[in-house]
Parts: C-alpha cells; sequence; structure tokens
C-alpha cells in the first residue's frame, strides 16, 4: 500500500494550528513538559489518608524533570491529523505514567539500584522501597484508567485500541520483557540481533507506542500507518543506542542520573558489541532511516524529523 494512501481514503480534517505544538523543537518540549506536570499534578492530588505518600511518591517521579518525549511523539503525531490538544496530551500523560512506572522500579535495589534519577533521588530512596513499588504499580494502572475513560475520548473503538496496543507495548512482548532480557544481559553473552531485541523491547516498544497512539486518535487507517511505524521502530533503537552511549560518555550532572553503569555490570550493549564509534554510526543511520519513513509527509512532520535528530545530539 502506498504511504500517502491515507490522504486518498481519508481526507484530514482541517489542523486548528492555533492549538498544535510550536514548530520549534525546544519550544515544543517545554510545551509538552508544562502540560504533563500539570495533568500528572491534577490526576495526583494527595489525598488526607494514610495514603499521602503513596501519591507523594508518584508526584514526586511523575512531576518535573524528564524529556517528555513519549508524549511528545504523540501529540505531534496526533498533531498531523488534527487531534483535539487535550486529548492528545491525555493519552501521552498515560503513556508516561507507564514510562515512570518503568523508571521507578528499574532504579530500584534489585534491579538497577540507583540513586539519582532526573536530578533528584530515585524514588525508593526517596520514600522507601514498599512505597516506590506501590507507586509504580499505581503509576501502571492510571495509565489505563486514563486511556480507559471516557473523557478522554468518546468513542469506546479508540480507547479499546490505545488500551490494547499500550498493554502489548507494556508487558512481556514490550518493555517489561525487555527489562528481562536486559538483566539477563549481566550474565549471558548476547550476539547483536539478541542485543536488538533487547533494546527493542525495553524502549523501541513504549515509543511506538507512543506515535501508533498519536496515529490510532488520528484515525488513520492501520495500512496508512506504515511510514510511522517505521519512523517509530527505527527512532526507538536509535534511542536506547544513546542512552549507552551516555552512560558510557555522558555528563551526569547533565543526564541527572548515575552513568557507567552498563560497564559496571558487565551488561552486554551494542557499544560492547561493536564499540563507541561503530555506535554512534549505527545511532545516526537509525535517524536518518527514521526520518525517510516520513517522506509521505510535508512540513507538518518537521517536529516529528527534529524528535529524531535530537536523539543522537541529545547530552541527558
Ligand atoms: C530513560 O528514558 C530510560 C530509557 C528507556 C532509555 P528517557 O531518557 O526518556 O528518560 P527521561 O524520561 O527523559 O527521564
Ligand atoms: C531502562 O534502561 C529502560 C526502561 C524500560 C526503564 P536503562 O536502565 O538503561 O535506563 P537508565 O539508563 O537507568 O535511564
Ligand atoms: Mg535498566
Ligand atoms: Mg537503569
Ligand atoms: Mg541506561
Amino acid at each position: 500500500m502506498p504511504r500517502a494512501s491515507h490522504r486518498a481514503r481519508a481526507p484530514l480534517p482541517p489542523v486548528d494550528r492555533v492549538s498544535a505544538l510550536p514548530a520549534s523543537l525546544p519550544d515544543a518540549i517545554a510545551v509538552v513538559a508544562a502540560d504533563i506536570d500539570r495533568r500528572f499534578d491534577q490526576l495526583l492530588a494527595v489525598p488526607d489518608d494514610p495514603r499521602a505518600d503513596l501519591y507523594r511518591c508518584m508526584r514526586h517521579a511523575a512531576i518535573g524533570g524528564g524529556k517528555r518525549l513519549r508524549p511528545l511523539l504523540t501529540m505531534a503525531t496526533a498533531d498531523l491529523f488534527g487531534v483535539d490538544r487535550d486529548c492528545a496530551a491525555l493519552v501521552g500523560t498515560a503513556i508516561e505514567a507507564i514510562h515512570v512506572y518503568s523508571l521507578i522500579h528499574d532504579d530500584l535495589p534489585a534491579m538497577d539500584d540507583d540513586d539519582l534519577r532526573r536530578g533528584k533521588p530515585t524514588a525508593h530512596k526517596a520514600f522507601g522501597e514498599a512505597t516506590a513499588i506501590l507507586a509504580g504499580d499505581c503509576l501502571h494502572a492510571l495509565a489505563f484508567e486514563v486511556l480507559a475513560d471516557p473523557a478522554t475520548h468518546a468513542d469506546p473503538f479508540v480507547r479499546a485500541e490505545l488500551v490494547l496496543d499500550l498493554a502489548r507495548a507494556a508487558g512481556p512482548s514490550g518493555m517489561a520483557g525487555g527489562q528481562m532480557m536486559d538483566l539477563a544481559a549481566e550474565q549471558t553473552r548476547f550476539d547483536l540481533n539478541t542485543v536488538t531485541r533487547l533494546q527493542q523491547m525495553k524502549t523501541g516498544a513504549l515509543i511506538c507506542a507512543a506515535v501508533e497512539a498519536g496515529a490510532i486518535l488520528g484515525r488513520l487507517p492501520a495500512e496508512g500507518r506504515t511510514g510511522l511505524r517505521g519512523y517509530a521502530h527505527d527512532l526507538g533503537l536509535a534511542f536506547q543506542i544513546a542512552d549507552d552511549l551516555l552512560d558510557a560518555e555522558g555528563d551526569e550532572a547533565l543526564a541527572g542520573k548515575k552513568l557507567r553503569k552498563d560497564e559496571e555490570a558487565g551488561k552486554e550493549t551494542f557499544l560492547t558489541l561493536m564499540g563507541v564509534d561503530r555506535a554512534r554510526a549505527q545511532c545516526a543511520m537509525l535517524v536518518d532511516q527514521a526520518v525517510s519513513h516520513l517522506h509521505a509527509y510535508g512540513a507538518e512532520a518537521d517536529l516529528l524529523r527534529a524528535v529524531a535528530r535530537y536523539v543522537v545530539e541529545r547530552d541527558r
């Protein structure tokens, strides 16, 4: 199916440029970050009862800091199709909730045992392990509650598709399964194919879900999603290679998290398999490839192109 076919099938509704994201990437990142902070603030009001610390812990992990790349991807993709801004932001918040939960659990002593995240103490350092585990559980549930809520989207078919896609991306065939393989990569020598699959699951799946959510909200028929899926697939892989490069070479103060962890853990990554220079070249190649998947789109997809380029250049 030709990539531009969705245009012929379903004419795009006029895009409300007033409510669309700013064209410049730094401005778009700032707008999305403020929007997501505000939505978590509303969703996570601290109750005056024994659950207060659970909410405080969720707020600590979810509000402030973070690049908000996943909601940005959802909102920028949804913008291609003139989707209501509030709706796209809520769906982006749900995906970010899964991401934040994954970070809380990733940092636990039983996993990466980290003290610093987004420039702050990790959730378990600030609130204790038990509360951090429960905060992760709650953010996981919150994501699906938001997606299934009729206030997020009026169409139950759209809601069900969003829930199904995110559940698949977060579970054993996606992020959590990839995290399991990542643990195994500390003990077992994996080949390049296995490391690629691991990265695709651990990090790529949620990035794919973020873009897919924009397409679902835009009611893009599945056969019209090939270009966006190719973009997200290559971007997801490039993103984790960039994370591994940052781990090896980045500045902790900028990254806001402890680095040099992968080598310490003896973990098999793209860097151990191909070395820093080839990993960087591979990351740049994947970004070019991601951008090339957007060829059916014009200037309206420039923000998605800029996000892809940012992934290789980022220092945090
Ligand atoms: C870090 O994700 C964990 C990975 C999946 C590589 P991000 O680099 O998106 O972290 P934040 O959200 O900006 O803190
Ligand atoms: C974590 O990967 C990916 C997740 C699914 C959370 P890392 O363990 O490399 O992420 P950082 O480096 O701690 O952010
Ligand atoms: Mg980890
Ligand atoms: Mg980690
Ligand atoms: Mg890392």
